[in-house]
C-alpha cells in the first residue's frame, strides 16, 4: 500500500529516535482513517500517542472544518517530542493538540473543562488502565460516539483466564465492562497482518 509521505516520515522519525515499533500497522491505520472519514468525525481523542502515526491517520480523516481536531495524550516527554516533530512536518499541525502527562490526569482535566464531546475515542496506551479510560471516555462522549480499543486479541492470549499479564487482565476487564454497559453496543474485530493476530473493539454510545 502506497503511504502518504507524512506517514512514511513519521515512521522514519520514530525509528531514528529508537522508539518501539508498537504503532498500528499501515492497514490498521487506514481502517482508522476510514472510520473517521465515514463517520464525519470532527473531534477525535486518542489515549496513547507514541510517534503520532495513528494520530495522523485520524487527522487525515477529520471533517474539513475549522473546528475539527485530534487531541492526543502521551506521558513520556521524550516520546512526545518525536510526535510533535511528526505533527509539525505533516499537513495537520494545526489540527492536532498533544497533551503531555499521565493520561488519567489529562482526561480528568478534559472532563473538568467540560470540553465538547468527542466523536471518536481511541484507547491505545497502558492496557492495565483500559477500564479507567473507558469511564473517562463515557464522560467525554455523546450519543453516537465511537469508542475504539486496540490490542484486544493479543495473539489469543485474551482467552487465557489464568494470565498474570496486567495488560491482558486490563483488556479482559475492559471487554467485560463494555459488554455490561447498557449505553454501549460493541463488536470485536480481529486483524491479521504484519503485527500478528490482534484486533480492535468498537463500541457505539447509544444513549
Ligand atoms: C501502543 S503506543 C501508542 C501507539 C499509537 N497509538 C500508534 O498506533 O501510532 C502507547 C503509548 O502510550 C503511552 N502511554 C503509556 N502509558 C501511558 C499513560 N499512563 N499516560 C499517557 N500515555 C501513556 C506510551 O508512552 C506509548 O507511547
Amino acid at each position: 500500500m502506497k503511504q502518504d509521505d507524512f506517514l512514511v516520515n513519521a515512521l522514519r522519525n520514530s525509528q531514528e529516535a529508537g522508539l518501539p515499533s508498537i504503532e498500528v500497522s499501515p492497514a490498521q491505520g487506514q481502517f482508522l482513517y476510514f472510520l473517521t472519514k465515514l463517520s464525519g468525525a470532527k473531534r477525535v481523542l486518542e489515549i496513547g500517542t507514541l510517534a503520532g502515526y495513528s494520530t495522523l491517520f485520524f487527522a487525515k480523516g477529520l471533517l474539513d472544518d475549522d473546528s475539527s481536531e485530534v487531541v492526543t495524550l502521551e506521558y513520556d516527554p521524550q516520546i512526545a517530542k518525536v510526535a510533535h516533530k511528526n505533527f509539525e512536518e505533516s499537513p495537520y499541525r494545526r489540527k492536532i493538540r498533544l497533551l503531555v502527562g499521565e493520561a488519567k490526569d489529562s482526561l480528568m482535566k478534559l472532563v473538568q473543562e467540560n470540553v465538547e464531546p468527542f466523536d471518536i475515542i481511541f484507547i491505545d496506551a497502558d492496557k492495565a488502565n483500559n477500564p479507567l479510560y473507558l469511564d473517562y471516555s463515557l464522560q467525554l462522549a455523546k450519543t453516537g460516539s465511537l469508542i475504539i480499543a486496540d490490542n484486544i486479541i493479543r495473539e489469543g492470549e485474551i482467552l487465557n483466564e489464568n494470565s498474570s499479564d496486567e495488560r491482558v487482565i486490563g483488556i479482559q476487564q475492559y471487554l467485560e465492562k463494555i459488554a455490561a454497559e447498557s449505553s454501549l453496543e460493541s463488536v470485536a474485530i480481529a486483524t491479521i497482518g504484519i503485527k500478528g493476530i490482534d484486533g480492535f473493539s468498537l463500541s457505539i454510545v447509544t444513549k
